[in-house]
């Protein structure tokens, strides 16, 4: 079973230090196969990204965010097929910081799901409750209908291609509370056998030290990282803690650039 460890940068990184993280990439020891990792820079140097990173790392490139049209007078967006065109094999859809800050929706989401696949790309869709649902007790049910909302009209030839990531809103970030294997457990669970999909990863706060526990969790297929993974040698570290729990094959990495179909 592949192990995705994945990062995106968020708003950070110019150029420059943008090659840096790729040397350091380009330059470290090879892992196992089933280890699958990504990273998503931001648009403006997701093209120096892919020219740079040697495509023997299998070292996934991705995008933070695409509009669901596929042209026309949308000021400041971008579209799935120019993301594509940049480099991005795999593009991040829903992140809480989006839903909350830029009015992204459930229906915003669903089409820009429908358009990544429409454009080759692998779906990153994010899903997590804030601290208040949690409270509340409603966690399960609040991110089973953002899955549901996401999906809907997609089939399940189409859902088995997308990767889910579980980032509860009250995990994430520097006010972010780390969740335990056994706060996210039965989510994750729920999410993985709620329909036919490529993965369900974990996100949030998830740093070297809690991330052997995060990958016990029977069914989370993988770590979606933020600032632990902004240094090039953090996510390479989690990149090697995953292949230690989880990598037990021996199988070189796959030189896969456009991963998608
Ligand atoms: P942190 O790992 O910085 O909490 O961010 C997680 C995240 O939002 C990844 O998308």
């Amino acid at each position: 079973m592949t192990v995705y460890i994945g990062t995106s940068w968020k708003m950070n990184k110019t150029l420059d230090e943008a090659r840096t993280y790729v040397e350091t990439l380009n330059g470290a020891p090879t892992w196992p196969g089933t280890v699958q990792p990504f990273v998503l820079p931001p648009h403006t140097v997701l093209s120096t990204v892919r020219a740079t990173l040697d495509p023997a790392t299998g070292v996934w490139v991705g995008a933070q965010n695409a509009h669901w049209a596929p042209h026309g007078p949308y000021t400041g967006e971008v579209s799935m097929t120019m993301v594509k065109d940049a480099g991005a094999g795999i593009v991040e859809i829903g992140h809480s910081e989006r839903r909350e800050l830029f009015n992204e929706t459930d229906r915003s989401v669903n089409l820009k799901i429908v358009a990544a696949l429409a454009a080759g790309l692998i779906p990153l869709l994010c899903v997590g409750e804030g601290l208040e649902t949690r409270s509340r007790g409603e966690a399960l049910r609040f991110v089973l209908a953002q899955v549901d909302a996401a999906f809907a009209g997609i089939p399940a030839e189409d859902t088995r291609k997308v990767l889910v990531a579980y980032e509860p809103v009250w995990a994430i970030g520097d006010a972010g509370i780390p969740a335990r294997a056994e706060d996210v457990a039965d989510v994750i669970s729920a999410i993985s056998t709620s329909r036919d999909l490529r993965g369900v990863l974990y996100g949030g706060s998830v740093n070297h030290a809690n991330a052997a526990e995060l990958l016990s969790v029977p069914a989370v297929d993988g770590l979606f990282v933020g600032r632990s993974a902004w240094d090039a040698d953090g996510f390479l570290s989690l990149v090697s803690l995953a292949a230690e729990v989880r990598g037990t094959s021996p199988v070189p990495p796959t030189p896969l650039h456009a991963p998608v179909r």
